[in-house]
Protein backbone atom coordinates (compact mmCIF):
# COMPACT_ATOMS: atom_id res chain seq x y z
CA UNK A 1 0.00 0.00 0.00
CA UNK A 2 1.74 3.45 -0.94
CA UNK A 3 1.90 5.51 2.53
CA UNK A 4 -0.39 7.25 3.80
CA UNK A 5 -0.29 11.29 2.29
CA UNK A 6 0.50 13.92 4.81
CA UNK A 7 -0.12 17.78 4.88
CA UNK A 8 3.03 19.91 3.49
CA UNK A 9 2.55 22.41 5.75
CA UNK A 10 1.40 23.35 9.07
CA UNK A 11 -0.06 26.59 7.44
CA UNK A 12 -2.00 23.87 4.86
CA UNK A 13 -3.34 21.89 7.11
CA UNK A 14 -4.78 24.68 9.47
CA UNK A 15 -6.36 26.65 6.03
CA UNK A 16 -7.76 23.09 5.70
CA UNK A 17 -9.71 23.12 8.66
CA UNK A 18 -10.87 26.63 8.54
CA UNK A 19 -11.89 25.68 4.81
CA UNK A 20 -14.04 23.36 5.91
CA UNK A 21 -14.90 25.42 8.96
CA UNK A 22 -15.78 28.37 6.73
CA UNK A 23 -18.55 27.52 4.76
CA UNK A 24 -22.91 27.47 4.53
CA UNK A 25 -23.36 27.38 8.14
CA UNK A 26 -21.13 30.52 8.63
CA UNK A 27 -22.71 32.12 5.78
CA UNK A 28 -26.51 30.68 4.94
CA UNK A 29 -27.35 29.27 8.15
CA UNK A 30 -25.94 31.42 10.73
CA UNK A 31 -27.61 34.18 9.96
CA UNK A 32 -30.98 32.69 9.62
CA UNK A 33 -30.92 30.84 13.04
CA UNK A 34 -29.81 34.23 14.55
CA UNK A 35 -32.03 36.11 13.21
CA UNK A 36 -34.95 33.42 13.90
CA UNK A 37 -34.08 33.19 17.55
CA UNK A 38 -33.70 36.64 19.00
CA UNK A 39 -30.22 38.49 16.83
CA UNK A 40 -27.98 38.59 19.74
CA UNK A 41 -29.39 36.70 22.15
CA UNK A 42 -28.20 33.48 19.66
CA UNK A 43 -25.05 35.24 19.40
CA UNK A 44 -23.93 35.76 23.02
CA UNK A 45 -25.36 31.90 23.62
CA UNK A 46 -23.64 30.44 20.30
CA UNK A 47 -20.27 32.50 21.31
CA UNK A 48 -20.33 30.82 25.03
CA UNK A 49 -20.38 27.47 23.41
CA UNK A 50 -18.14 28.05 20.65
CA UNK A 51 -15.59 28.41 23.49
CA UNK A 52 -16.65 26.02 26.13
CA UNK A 53 -17.62 23.37 24.02
CA UNK A 54 -16.79 23.62 20.81
CA UNK A 55 -12.89 24.75 21.20
CA UNK A 56 -12.66 21.01 24.13
CA UNK A 57 -14.56 19.08 21.21
CA UNK A 58 -12.76 19.70 18.58
CA UNK A 59 -9.17 18.46 20.60
CA UNK A 60 -11.22 15.28 21.20
CA UNK A 61 -11.40 14.68 17.15
CA UNK A 62 -7.94 16.27 16.82
CA UNK A 63 -6.36 13.69 19.02
CA UNK A 64 -8.53 10.90 17.88
CA UNK A 65 -7.32 11.07 13.96
CA UNK A 66 -4.08 12.14 14.71
CA UNK A 67 -3.12 9.39 17.41
CA UNK A 68 -4.74 6.47 14.70
CA UNK A 69 -3.77 8.32 11.54
CA UNK A 70 -6.92 6.81 10.34
CA UNK A 71 -10.20 7.57 8.27
CA UNK A 72 -12.86 8.20 11.63
CA UNK A 73 -14.43 4.38 11.08
CA UNK A 74 -10.87 2.70 11.19
CA UNK A 75 -9.64 5.16 13.96
CA UNK A 76 -12.64 4.46 16.15
CA UNK A 77 -12.24 0.54 15.52
CA UNK A 78 -8.54 0.53 16.46
CA UNK A 79 -9.16 2.66 19.95
CA UNK A 80 -11.98 1.46 20.93
CA UNK A 81 -12.63 -1.95 19.26
CA UNK A 82 -15.75 -3.22 17.01
CA UNK A 83 -18.05 -1.43 19.34
CA UNK A 84 -17.21 1.91 18.53
CA UNK A 85 -16.57 1.69 14.99
CA UNK A 86 -20.45 1.65 14.48
CA UNK A 87 -19.96 5.54 15.60
CA UNK A 88 -17.73 5.80 12.90
CA UNK A 89 -20.91 4.56 11.59
CA UNK A 90 -22.63 7.33 12.26
CA UNK A 91 -20.60 9.54 10.78
CA UNK A 92 -20.31 8.05 7.68
CA UNK A 93 -24.12 8.41 7.75
CA UNK A 94 -24.32 12.25 8.56
CA UNK A 95 -21.44 12.89 6.08
CA UNK A 96 -24.05 11.56 3.43
CA UNK A 97 -27.19 13.09 4.27
CA UNK A 98 -25.69 16.56 5.45
CA UNK A 99 -23.61 16.84 2.30
CA UNK A 100 -26.55 15.77 0.20
CA UNK A 101 -28.39 18.98 0.81
CA UNK A 102 -25.37 21.26 1.39
CA UNK A 103 -24.20 20.92 -2.08
CA UNK A 104 -27.91 21.46 -3.04
CA UNK A 105 -28.14 24.58 -1.25
CA UNK A 106 -24.57 25.88 -2.52
CA UNK A 107 -26.02 25.05 -6.08
CA UNK A 108 -28.65 27.36 -5.87
CA UNK A 109 -25.70 30.38 -4.72
CA UNK A 110 -24.36 29.12 -7.98
CA UNK A 111 -27.15 29.97 -9.83
CA UNK A 112 -27.42 33.19 -8.24
CA UNK A 113 -23.36 33.51 -9.16
CA UNK A 114 -24.13 33.15 -12.82
CA UNK A 115 -27.59 35.37 -12.90
CA UNK A 116 -25.28 37.99 -11.76
CA UNK A 117 -23.02 37.27 -14.17
CA UNK A 118 -24.93 37.11 -16.99
CA UNK A 119 -28.04 38.73 -16.77
CA UNK A 120 -27.84 40.87 -13.60
CA UNK A 121 -30.12 41.06 -10.59
CA UNK A 122 -33.69 42.72 -11.62
CA UNK A 123 -35.86 41.09 -9.14
CA UNK A 124 -37.31 43.56 -6.95
CA UNK A 125 -40.56 43.42 -5.63
CA UNK A 126 -42.16 40.23 -3.07
CA UNK A 127 -43.50 38.57 -6.10
CA UNK A 128 -40.67 38.50 -8.63
CA UNK A 129 -37.72 37.67 -5.57
CA UNK A 130 -40.10 34.93 -4.77
CA UNK A 131 -40.45 33.52 -7.99
CA UNK A 132 -36.42 33.74 -8.84
CA UNK A 133 -35.52 31.97 -5.80
CA UNK A 134 -38.17 29.60 -6.42
CA UNK A 135 -36.88 29.13 -10.18
CA UNK A 136 -33.33 28.64 -8.63
CA UNK A 137 -34.20 25.88 -5.45
CA UNK A 138 -36.05 23.65 -7.55
CA UNK A 139 -36.49 21.93 -10.74
CA UNK A 140 -33.71 21.20 -13.82
CA UNK A 141 -31.52 24.08 -12.70
CA UNK A 142 -31.62 23.16 -9.10
CA UNK A 143 -30.17 19.64 -10.25
CA UNK A 144 -27.91 20.83 -12.51
CA UNK A 145 -26.11 23.53 -10.77
CA UNK A 146 -26.76 20.31 -7.60
CA UNK A 147 -24.36 17.91 -10.15
CA UNK A 148 -22.09 21.02 -11.11
CA UNK A 149 -20.89 21.36 -7.76
CA UNK A 150 -20.43 18.42 -6.42
CA UNK A 151 -18.53 17.44 -9.97
CA UNK A 152 -16.13 20.21 -8.79
CA UNK A 153 -15.79 19.02 -5.12
CA UNK A 154 -15.07 15.45 -6.40
CA UNK A 155 -12.25 16.28 -8.85
CA UNK A 156 -11.00 18.14 -6.04
CA UNK A 157 -10.77 14.88 -3.75
CA UNK A 158 -9.71 12.89 -6.35
CA UNK A 159 -6.31 14.94 -7.08
CA UNK A 160 -5.69 14.10 -3.25
CA UNK A 161 -4.71 16.18 -0.21
CA UNK A 162 -1.41 17.93 -1.27
CA UNK A 163 -2.55 18.85 -5.01
CA UNK A 164 -5.96 18.52 -4.48
CA UNK A 165 -7.10 20.01 -1.11
CA UNK A 166 -4.21 21.89 0.60
CA UNK A 167 -3.52 23.71 -3.28
CA UNK A 168 -7.81 24.57 -3.31
CA UNK A 169 -7.48 26.51 0.38
CA UNK A 170 -4.54 28.24 0.00
CA UNK A 171 -6.63 29.94 -2.85
CA UNK A 172 -10.00 30.20 -1.28
CA UNK A 173 -9.95 30.86 2.43
CA UNK A 174 -8.01 34.15 2.15
CA UNK A 175 -9.89 35.50 -0.94
CA UNK A 176 -13.41 34.69 1.91
CA UNK A 177 -11.77 36.82 4.39
CA UNK A 178 -10.53 39.17 1.70
CA UNK A 179 -14.15 39.72 0.08
CA UNK A 180 -16.31 39.74 3.46
CA UNK A 181 -14.03 42.33 5.13
CA UNK A 182 -14.67 44.35 2.05
CA UNK A 183 -18.40 43.86 2.04
CA UNK A 184 -18.55 44.44 5.82
CA UNK A 185 -16.50 47.83 5.43
CA UNK A 186 -19.37 48.64 2.09
CA UNK A 187 -21.85 47.71 4.48
CA UNK A 188 -20.67 50.45 7.25
CA UNK A 189 -20.05 53.00 4.72
CA UNK A 190 -22.63 52.39 1.95
CA UNK A 191 -25.97 51.34 3.64
CA UNK A 192 -28.13 53.97 5.69
CA UNK A 193 -29.81 51.40 7.62
CA UNK A 194 -26.40 49.69 9.23
CA UNK A 195 -27.19 50.94 12.23
CA UNK A 196 -30.32 49.93 12.82
CA UNK A 197 -29.66 46.49 11.78
CA UNK A 198 -26.13 46.34 14.64
CA UNK A 199 -28.42 46.87 17.20
CA UNK A 200 -30.81 44.15 16.14
CA UNK A 201 -27.13 41.84 16.23
CA UNK A 202 -25.21 43.04 19.19
CA UNK A 203 -27.52 44.31 21.66
CA UNK A 204 -29.08 41.34 23.43
CA UNK A 205 -32.62 40.87 25.05
CA UNK A 206 -31.56 38.55 27.79
CA UNK A 207 -35.33 38.29 28.42
CA UNK A 208 -35.55 36.11 24.62
CA UNK A 209 -33.25 33.64 26.17
CA UNK A 210 -34.86 32.66 28.97
CA UNK A 211 -38.32 32.99 27.27
CA UNK A 212 -36.82 30.65 24.27
CA UNK A 213 -34.30 28.28 25.97
CA UNK A 214 -35.93 25.58 24.45
CA UNK A 215 -35.10 26.00 20.76
CA UNK A 216 -32.45 28.72 21.42
CA UNK A 217 -30.56 25.97 23.18
CA UNK A 218 -30.52 23.27 20.51
CA UNK A 219 -30.47 26.02 17.58
CA UNK A 220 -27.21 27.20 19.51
CA UNK A 221 -25.20 23.97 20.12
CA UNK A 222 -26.43 22.44 17.12
CA UNK A 223 -24.82 25.60 15.23
CA UNK A 224 -21.32 25.58 17.19
CA UNK A 225 -20.75 22.13 16.04
CA UNK A 226 -22.00 22.64 11.96
CA UNK A 227 -19.80 25.45 11.62
CA UNK A 228 -16.88 23.78 13.55
CA UNK A 229 -17.48 21.17 10.96
CA UNK A 230 -17.89 18.62 14.38
CA UNK A 231 -19.77 15.44 15.52
CA UNK A 232 -19.20 13.51 12.20
CA UNK A 233 -15.67 12.74 12.03
CA UNK A 234 -14.37 15.24 9.48
CA UNK A 235 -11.80 16.79 11.79
CA UNK A 236 -10.60 13.18 12.70
CA UNK A 237 -9.87 12.93 9.21
CA UNK A 238 -8.15 15.90 8.63
CA UNK A 239 -6.00 15.56 11.53
CA UNK A 240 -5.60 12.05 10.41
CA UNK A 241 -2.80 13.89 7.89
CA UNK A 242 -1.06 15.74 10.59
CA UNK A 243 2.65 14.44 12.01
CA UNK A 244 3.93 14.06 15.68
CA UNK A 245 5.49 17.53 15.59
CA UNK A 246 2.42 20.15 15.77
CA UNK A 247 1.09 21.66 18.80
CA UNK A 248 -2.85 20.70 18.45
CA UNK A 249 -4.02 22.81 20.98
CA UNK A 250 -2.64 25.94 19.37
CA UNK A 251 -3.60 25.16 16.18
CA UNK A 252 -7.53 24.32 17.31
CA UNK A 253 -7.06 27.99 19.35
CA UNK A 254 -6.29 29.54 15.64
CA UNK A 255 -8.92 27.36 13.42
CA UNK A 256 -11.82 27.71 15.90
CA UNK A 257 -10.65 31.89 16.24
CA UNK A 258 -11.01 32.18 11.89
CA UNK A 259 -14.09 30.42 11.93
CA UNK A 260 -15.89 32.54 14.61
CA UNK A 261 -14.34 35.55 13.61
CA UNK A 262 -16.08 35.06 10.09
CA UNK A 263 -19.28 33.95 11.84
CA UNK A 264 -19.44 37.40 13.31
CA UNK A 265 -18.40 39.02 10.48
CA UNK A 266 -20.86 37.62 8.20
CA UNK A 267 -23.50 38.86 10.28
CA UNK A 268 -21.73 42.61 9.90
CA UNK A 269 -22.35 41.93 6.07
CA UNK A 270 -25.88 40.03 5.96
CA UNK A 271 -28.05 42.10 8.26
CA UNK A 272 -27.58 45.73 7.22
CA UNK A 273 -28.60 43.71 3.69
CA UNK A 274 -31.10 42.80 5.33
CA UNK A 275 -32.76 45.86 6.74
CA UNK A 276 -31.82 47.58 3.80
CA UNK A 277 -34.40 45.15 1.57
CA UNK A 278 -36.77 46.28 4.88
CA UNK A 279 -36.98 42.35 5.58
CA UNK A 280 -38.13 41.43 9.38
CA UNK A 281 -34.89 39.22 10.54
CA UNK A 282 -37.35 37.49 12.68
CA UNK A 283 -38.83 36.06 9.80
CA UNK A 284 -36.37 34.99 7.92
CA UNK A 285 -36.26 31.32 6.41
CA UNK A 286 -33.54 29.63 4.40
CA UNK A 287 -34.15 31.78 1.04
CA UNK A 288 -34.26 34.88 3.02
CA UNK A 289 -30.30 35.45 2.19
CA UNK A 290 -31.67 35.05 -1.32
CA UNK A 291 -34.54 37.04 -1.28
CA UNK A 292 -33.48 40.39 1.00
CA UNK A 293 -29.66 40.22 -1.01
CA UNK A 294 -30.63 39.70 -4.11
CA UNK A 295 -33.33 42.98 -3.68
CA UNK A 296 -30.45 44.97 -2.30
CA UNK A 297 -27.73 43.94 -5.52
CA UNK A 298 -30.64 45.24 -7.55
CA UNK A 299 -30.92 48.46 -6.48
CA UNK A 300 -28.01 49.61 -4.57
CA UNK A 301 -25.45 51.35 -7.28
CA UNK A 302 -22.55 48.91 -8.26
CA UNK A 303 -25.03 45.73 -6.61
CA UNK A 304 -24.63 43.74 -9.71
CA UNK A 305 -20.70 43.51 -9.04
CA UNK A 306 -21.18 43.41 -5.25
CA UNK A 307 -23.50 40.57 -5.47
CA UNK A 308 -21.54 38.54 -8.11
CA UNK A 309 -18.48 38.83 -5.80
CA UNK A 310 -21.01 38.39 -2.42
CA UNK A 311 -22.08 34.69 -4.26
CA UNK A 312 -19.30 33.93 -6.07
CA UNK A 313 -17.48 33.47 -2.35
CA UNK A 314 -19.95 32.03 -0.95
CA UNK A 315 -19.68 28.97 -3.83
CA UNK A 316 -16.07 28.93 -2.86
CA UNK A 317 -16.91 28.78 0.92
CA UNK A 318 -19.20 26.20 0.03
CA UNK A 319 -16.73 23.98 -1.93
CA UNK A 320 -13.98 24.39 0.63
CA UNK A 321 -16.76 22.50 3.07
CA UNK A 322 -17.87 19.90 1.38
CA UNK A 323 -14.73 18.54 0.20
CA UNK A 324 -13.72 17.83 3.58
CA UNK A 325 -17.08 15.76 3.89
CA UNK A 326 -16.13 14.36 0.75
CA UNK A 327 -12.72 13.38 2.01
CA UNK A 328 -14.18 11.56 4.98
CA UNK A 329 -16.58 9.57 2.94
CA UNK A 330 -13.94 8.70 0.43
CA UNK A 331 -11.22 7.77 3.24
CA UNK A 332 -13.41 5.66 4.75
CA UNK A 333 -13.61 4.36 1.26
CA UNK A 334 -9.91 3.78 0.82
CA UNK A 335 -8.63 3.14 4.10
CA UNK A 336 -11.37 0.22 4.81
CA UNK A 337 -12.06 -1.05 1.09
CA UNK A 338 -8.51 -0.29 -0.12
CA UNK A 339 -10.08 1.19 -2.82
CA UNK A 340 -8.03 3.34 -4.85
CA UNK A 341 -8.63 7.40 -4.18
CA UNK A 342 -10.47 8.21 -7.78
CA UNK A 343 -12.97 5.36 -7.20
CA UNK A 344 -13.74 6.37 -3.68
CA UNK A 345 -14.46 9.49 -4.55
CA UNK A 346 -16.17 9.00 -7.70
CA UNK A 347 -18.47 6.50 -5.79
CA UNK A 348 -19.50 8.69 -2.75
CA UNK A 349 -19.61 11.58 -4.88
CA UNK A 350 -22.54 9.98 -7.26
CA UNK A 351 -23.84 8.84 -4.24
CA UNK A 352 -24.41 11.93 -2.86
CA UNK A 353 -25.60 13.43 -5.78
CA UNK A 354 -28.88 10.94 -6.02
CA UNK A 355 -29.35 11.27 -2.40
CA UNK A 356 -29.89 15.04 -3.02
CA UNK A 357 -31.71 14.86 -5.65
CA UNK A 358 -35.13 14.86 -3.67
CA UNK A 359 -34.11 18.19 -2.21
CA UNK A 360 -34.40 20.03 -5.55
CA UNK A 361 -37.94 18.55 -5.74
CA UNK A 362 -39.32 19.77 -2.77
CA UNK A 363 -37.86 21.92 -0.01
CA UNK A 364 -39.98 19.79 3.00
CA UNK A 365 -36.53 17.70 2.36
CA UNK A 366 -33.91 20.67 3.39
CA UNK A 367 -36.03 20.39 6.51
CA UNK A 368 -35.91 17.02 6.81
CA UNK A 369 -32.44 16.14 6.03
CA UNK A 370 -30.79 19.69 7.91
CA UNK A 371 -33.15 18.66 11.22
CA UNK A 372 -31.71 14.88 11.19
CA UNK A 373 -28.19 15.89 10.64
CA UNK A 374 -27.88 19.21 12.49
CA UNK A 375 -30.65 18.65 15.16
CA UNK A 376 -29.86 14.95 15.98
CA UNK A 377 -26.72 13.09 14.23
CA UNK A 378 -24.23 15.81 14.51
CA UNK A 379 -24.89 16.67 18.03
CA UNK A 380 -24.95 12.46 18.98
CA UNK A 381 -21.45 11.88 17.26
CA UNK A 382 -19.99 14.76 19.70
CA UNK A 383 -21.43 13.77 22.25
CA UNK A 384 -20.37 9.80 21.40
CA UNK A 385 -16.76 10.69 20.35
CA UNK A 386 -16.72 13.71 23.50
CA UNK A 387 -17.50 10.12 26.15
CA UNK A 388 -15.05 8.00 24.08
CA UNK A 389 -12.21 10.17 24.50
CA UNK A 390 -13.15 11.26 28.17
CA UNK A 391 -14.16 7.85 29.67
CA UNK A 392 -13.05 4.51 27.73
CA UNK A 393 -9.65 6.37 26.48
CA UNK A 394 -8.14 9.07 28.67
CA UNK A 395 -4.59 8.59 29.00
CA UNK A 396 -4.16 8.75 25.03
CA UNK A 397 -6.23 10.95 24.97
CA UNK A 398 -4.22 13.40 27.19
CA UNK A 399 -1.07 11.64 25.45
CA UNK A 400 -1.49 12.65 22.07
CA UNK A 401 -2.71 16.65 23.24
CA UNK A 402 0.52 16.73 24.84
CA UNK A 403 2.96 15.44 21.94
CA UNK A 404 4.93 18.14 19.82
CA UNK A 405 4.08 20.53 23.06
CA UNK A 406 6.83 21.85 25.39
CA UNK A 407 4.42 21.85 28.19
CA UNK A 408 0.58 22.98 28.69
CA UNK A 409 0.46 23.08 32.37
CA UNK A 410 -2.95 22.33 33.80
CA UNK A 411 -4.58 22.96 30.63
CA UNK A 412 -5.08 19.05 29.80
CA UNK A 413 -6.19 18.01 32.87
CA UNK A 414 -8.85 20.74 32.62
CA UNK A 415 -9.43 19.37 29.19
CA UNK A 416 -10.20 15.98 29.90
CA UNK A 417 -12.57 16.94 33.10
CA UNK A 418 -14.41 19.58 30.76
CA UNK A 419 -15.09 16.83 28.19
CA UNK A 420 -15.87 14.23 30.74
CA UNK A 421 -18.91 16.07 32.69
CA UNK A 422 -20.21 19.52 31.66
CA UNK A 423 -19.42 19.25 27.70
CA UNK A 424 -21.23 15.42 28.35
CA UNK A 425 -24.26 16.65 29.86
CA UNK A 426 -24.43 20.07 27.47
CA UNK A 427 -24.77 17.33 24.88
CA UNK A 428 -26.98 15.01 26.36
CA UNK A 429 -29.62 18.26 27.09
CA UNK A 430 -29.03 19.72 23.66
CA UNK A 431 -29.71 15.74 21.91
CA UNK A 432 -32.53 15.49 24.13
CA UNK A 433 -34.46 19.05 22.87
CA UNK A 434 -32.74 18.38 19.37
CA UNK A 435 -34.26 14.86 19.01
CA UNK A 436 -37.43 16.12 20.75
CA UNK A 437 -38.25 18.85 18.10
CA UNK A 438 -37.03 16.57 15.26
CA UNK A 439 -39.91 14.78 15.86
CA UNK A 440 -42.43 17.04 16.27
CA UNK A 441 -41.71 18.08 12.71
CA UNK A 442 -42.00 14.82 11.51
CA UNK A 443 -45.09 14.19 13.12
CA UNK A 444 -46.57 17.43 12.20
CA UNK A 445 -45.25 18.93 8.96
CA UNK A 446 -43.91 15.77 7.44
CA UNK A 447 -46.57 13.64 7.68
CA UNK A 448 -48.39 16.99 6.90
CA UNK A 449 -46.79 16.93 3.96
CA UNK A 450 -46.57 12.85 2.62
CA UNK A 451 -50.86 13.15 3.25
CA UNK A 452 -50.72 16.20 1.02
N1 LIG B 1 -18.63 23.71 8.84
C1 LIG B 1 -19.27 23.74 7.57
C2 LIG B 1 -19.99 25.06 7.40
O1 LIG B 1 -20.06 25.84 8.32
C3 LIG B 1 -20.23 22.62 7.37
C4 LIG B 1 -19.74 21.30 7.75
C5 LIG B 1 -20.37 20.58 8.74
C6 LIG B 1 -18.61 20.77 7.15
C7 LIG B 1 -19.91 19.36 9.15
C8 LIG B 1 -18.15 19.55 7.53
C9 LIG B 1 -18.79 18.85 8.55
O2 LIG B 1 -20.51 25.32 6.37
Amino acid sequence: MPSRETWATRMGFILAAVGSAVGLGNIWRFPFQAGAEGGAAFLFVYLGFIALIGFPAILVEFVIGRRTKRNPVGALKELGGDRWKYVGGIFVVTGFVLLSYYSVVAGWFFQYFITGLFEGYTATTPEELGAAFGAASSGTSALLAHAAFMIAVTGIIVAGIRSGIEIAVKVMVPGILFILLGLAAYGAFAIPEASQAYAYYLQPDFSVIAENWQTLLPAAAGQAFFTLSLGMGVMITYASYLGEDRNLAEDAAVIVSLDTFIAVLVGFVVFPFIFQAGADPTEVGPDAIFVSLAQAFATIPGGRLLGVVFFGMVVIAALSSAISILEMLASYLIDEFKWERPKAAAAAGLAVFVLGIPVTIDLVFLDLFDGLADSVLLVLGALLVVLFVGWVIPEDGLDELTTGVENIGSLGSIWLWAVRIPIAIVLVISLYLGATGYLEFLADDFLGWLNG
